[in-house]
Formats: C-alpha cells, sequence, structure tokens
C-alpha cells in the first residue's frame, strides 16, 4: 500500500464489491457504496469521492459521500456574526452522508486526511459559490470521538440520540486561518 493516496469522484468502473468493514453495524456503509453509490452520484442524489492509491486505480480503500443540507439555529449554533439572518430557524450547510475506511486502513491517519480533504473541498469549491455555513454529519456513537478530534461539536440537544448531529462552523474556521491556507 502506498503512502500517497488519491481521493477522486467515484467512476463506473470502481470495484466497490470487495470494501470491507468488518462489524455488522457498519453493514450499511459497505451496501451503499456496493449498490447505491454510484448511481446517487450519476442522479445528482449525493456524491461520493473515493479514496484510491493512485487517481486511475480502481479498488476502493475509503469513501465519503456529501449532500447538501441545513441545520437548526439554536442554541448551540447561535451565531453572533450573521445580524439579521439570526431570524432564520436553519443554516445552509453540507452533510457528510457517509464516510468510511476500509477495515485494514482504519487508524492509520485516512479518516482524517479524508476530513481535510472534505474541508478543503467544500471551502474552496463550494463555500465561494453558494451559502454554506456549515459541515454537518449525523454521527455514528462509535465514531463520535473521531468527528471531535477533527474539529466537529455536537449540538448540545442530540447528546442522546442514536446519531446525534455534529457540525463545524466553516466561516469560524477559514476566519481563524492564515491567509495563505484560505
Ligand atoms: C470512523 C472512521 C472513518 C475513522 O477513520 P480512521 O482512518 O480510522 O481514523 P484516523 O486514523 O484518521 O483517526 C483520526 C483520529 O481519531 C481517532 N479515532 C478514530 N477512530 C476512533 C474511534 N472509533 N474512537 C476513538 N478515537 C478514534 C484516532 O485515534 C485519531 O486520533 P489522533 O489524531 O489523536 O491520533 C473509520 O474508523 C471507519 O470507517 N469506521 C467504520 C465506519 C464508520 O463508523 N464511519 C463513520 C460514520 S458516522
Amino acid at each position: 500500500m502506498s503512502d500517497a493516496l488519491f481521493l477522486r469522484p467515484i467512476r463506473p468502473g470502481d470495484d466497490t464489491g470487495k470494501f470491507s468493514l468488518g462489524t455488522p453495524e457498519a453493514q450499511p456503509l459497505k451496501s451503499f457504496l456496493k449498490n447505491q453509490a454510484k448511481d446517487y452520484h450519476h442522479k445528482n442524489v449525493a456524491k461520493t469521492f473515493v479514496l484510491v492509491d493512485s487517481p486511475d486505480d480502481s479498488r476502493v480503500l475509503g469513501y465519503l459521500t456529501l449532500v447538501c443540507s441545513e441545520i437548526k439555529n439554536e442554541a448551540s449554533t447561535r451565531l453572533d456574526d450573521c445580524g439579521d439572518a439570526n431570524k432564520y430557524t436553519t443554516f445552509p450547510a453540507i452533510k457528510i452522508a457517509r464516510l468510511a475506511i476500509h477495515n485494514d486502513l482504519q487508524r492509520g491517519g485516512y479518516g482524517r486526511t479524508v476530513m481535510d480533504w472534505c474541508i478543503r473541498h467544500v471551502v474552496e469549491n463550494i463555500m465561494p459559490h453558494a451559502g454554506c455555513r456549515f459541515l454537518v454529519t449525523d454521527a455514528k456513537h462509535s465514531a463520535v470521538s473521531f468527528y471531535k478530534k477533527c474539529g466537529f461539536t455536537m449540538l448540545e440537544s442530540e447528546e442522546k440520540n442514536k446519531h446525534p448531529i455534529m457540525f463545524v462552523d466553516l466561516h469560524k474556521l477559514t476566519a481563524s486561518l492564515p491567509s495563505a491556507q484560505k
């Protein structure tokens, strides 16, 4: 396995059938990649990006699926710099609908690499063109620590939920970056 991995949009010829996640709990993530990801990507329902060894490799080592979304404007997300826009009950967001790293590669830093790529992708390719204040996800309980390590915060109202909503405020994140990284 090379150290340099690539993320690119999923392609019709990609080998999604052998992707393994180990636990039965993760079966829906495996099944989505095998049965729906390519079709949803083509039909603009959900966009999937695959982690591969090289751009022309078809063996999927991990994947990320993004959709348009929104987040409730409640106490834990209330924005002090949005002025009149705080009257709205929701704010625009991009949602990480699916994220998974192949069994054999988990805990090797690849999840964080995919997340860094995801944030850069949203900041550079979506935020300049459409209102998009947050990156959100409905986290599995087993992945909450991972998301916290990647800078996500849990909505206060979500602590007891099976898949708690977690978010990153992209505007605040980009405002805190040195200008060379923006
Ligand atoms: C969750 C997942 C995407 C994380 O990817 P990964 O490559 O294993 O994570 P990384 O190695 O990049 O970990 C980044 C940090 O999070 C921590 N972390 C990762 N998974 C963790 C877990 N389950 N519990 C606690 N900490 C975890 C790592 O220790 C690391 O911390 P560090 O920077 O202090 O060393 C991956 O384990 C996976 O695919 N899991 C099964 C499917 C799943 O749960 N997907 C999430 C759906 S919401």
